[in-house]
């Protein structure tokens, strides 16, 4: 079986470590453990007997999960190497070749391009613009017939950082109940909402509901490579089947440093951080978006440190972000590789010398086009 390249990750794989000013990251600046623990508890992780872990995540940990999610108990979690592998085993265990997905785009596209890859159809349904990066839903209700397996979406959604609104999720929601197809909502950006109010989650505790989410994004750990799959416990068997292929199970250091972070109060703390430090960042990003002299239009994102707005020069994306990565070492993602042309991410989650910096090496490239 040969696999299509994952362009996105191929290219920040190749590039986000050689470049001078990173702002392809979606995630809000990571933290160092000795931020997240207490001097007793990095005592305790140091002490830790590097054992394999629970296959499917310890039982505290998928207990912190399920508590996330309306109904959910520890059997209705497994816990993945970040929510890439959750992604991975629904896409690769849930669908088979000749099966249809309904999938949001823009979207991060890893769910979408693995599908095509086992041959899967995928039928992109399209956030618009013009509707506030929301679906349309005749639209949407056009694209099911009797092959149709899942649908999939990204909510609140990379790269434009849109939050589902109310009235789109309860179509979808009953759309996948009156067809019984699995609904597979990518939460990971949930927790990041620049309102500091958490966004709803598409799960309901219906049999073929799955979120998966993780802790690389609005709790700001991506190296743990913590993430996770919430859905009904028969799903959960058929996901860890694969996932003892995979990779057996999450590193025990992980495990432990996520029981901690998750615990209520401290999960607060952590996104309510977040939350400030994307107030304070978006407010960097759109003044510079205004200073552009009608360069781009914008929406701004609702949730996660990515921006997508859209350029108003004539040139193609992919070729865009390479002018700027190989003149000015400054690396932001186009929006071709989301699904969208004529569209830039840039993720404003770093710190803010840093954002201020990489915004003014890119202007000078930007200026060079006009
Ligand atoms: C929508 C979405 N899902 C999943 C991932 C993978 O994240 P991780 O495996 O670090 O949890 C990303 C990474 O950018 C993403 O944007």
């Amino acid at each position: 079986m040969k696999f299509k390249t994952f362009e996105l990750e191929r290219n920040m794989s190749v590039w986000e470590h050689a470049v001078n000013y990173n702002l392809s990251e979606s995630g809000v600046h990571p933290l160092a453990l000795k931020e997240v623990l207490t001097p007793e508890e990095l005592e305790e992780v140091s002490e830790l007997v590097l054992y394999y872990t629970e296959a499917n995540g310890t039982a505290e940990l998928r207990e912190l999960v399920a508590a996330m999610y309306p109904g959910a108990t520890p059997d209705h979690v497994l816990i993945t190497n970040g929510s890439a592998e959750a992604n991975f085993l629904c896409t690769m265990a849930l669908l088979e070749p000749g099966d249809e997905l309904i999938y949001m785009v823009p979207n991060y596209l890893q769910i979408g391009t693995l599908a095509e890859s086992i041959g899967v159809t995928v039928k992109p349904i399209r956030l618009r613009p013009e509707q506030n990066w929301q679906m349309d839903l005749d639209e949407l209700n056009g694209l099911v017939n009797p092959k149709t397996k899942m649908i999939a979406v990204c909510t609140p959604n990379n790269p434009t950082g849109a939050i589902m609104s109310p009235e789109v999720m309860a179509e979808v929601r009953r759309i996948a109940d009156e067809h019984d197809l699995y609904l597979l909502s990518d939460e990971v950006y949930r927790g990041a909402e620049l309102s500091g109010v958490e966004s709803p989650t598409v799960y309901s505790g219906r049999k073929k509901d799955i979120v998966n989410s993780g802790l690389s994004k609005a709790y700001r750990l991506p190296g743990l490579r913590l993430g996770w799959s919430v859905t009904d416990p028969d799903t959960i068997w058929e996901l860890w089947t694969l996932h003892d292929y995979t990779t057996i199970s999450l590193g025990i250091i992980s495990d432990t440093v996520a029981s901690k972070v998750l615990q209520p109060d401290r999960r607060k703390d952590l996104l309510g951080g977040t939350t400030e430090f994307l107030r304070n960042n978006l407010a960097i990003l759109t003044e510079w978006i205004k200073s552009q002299n009608g360069l781009f239009s914008f929406i701004p994102p609702e949730a996660a440190a990515i921006a997508f707005p859209e350029y108003h020069l004539d040139i193609p994306s992919v070729e865009l972000i390479e002018k700027v990565r190989d003149e000015k070492s400054v690396l932001i993602m186009p929006g071709d590789w989301f699904g969208v042309e004529k569209h830039v991410r840039i993720g404003y989650g770093t710190p803010r010398d840093f954002l201020r910096k990489g915004l003014s090496l890119m202007e000078e490239t930007l200026a060079s086009l006009r």
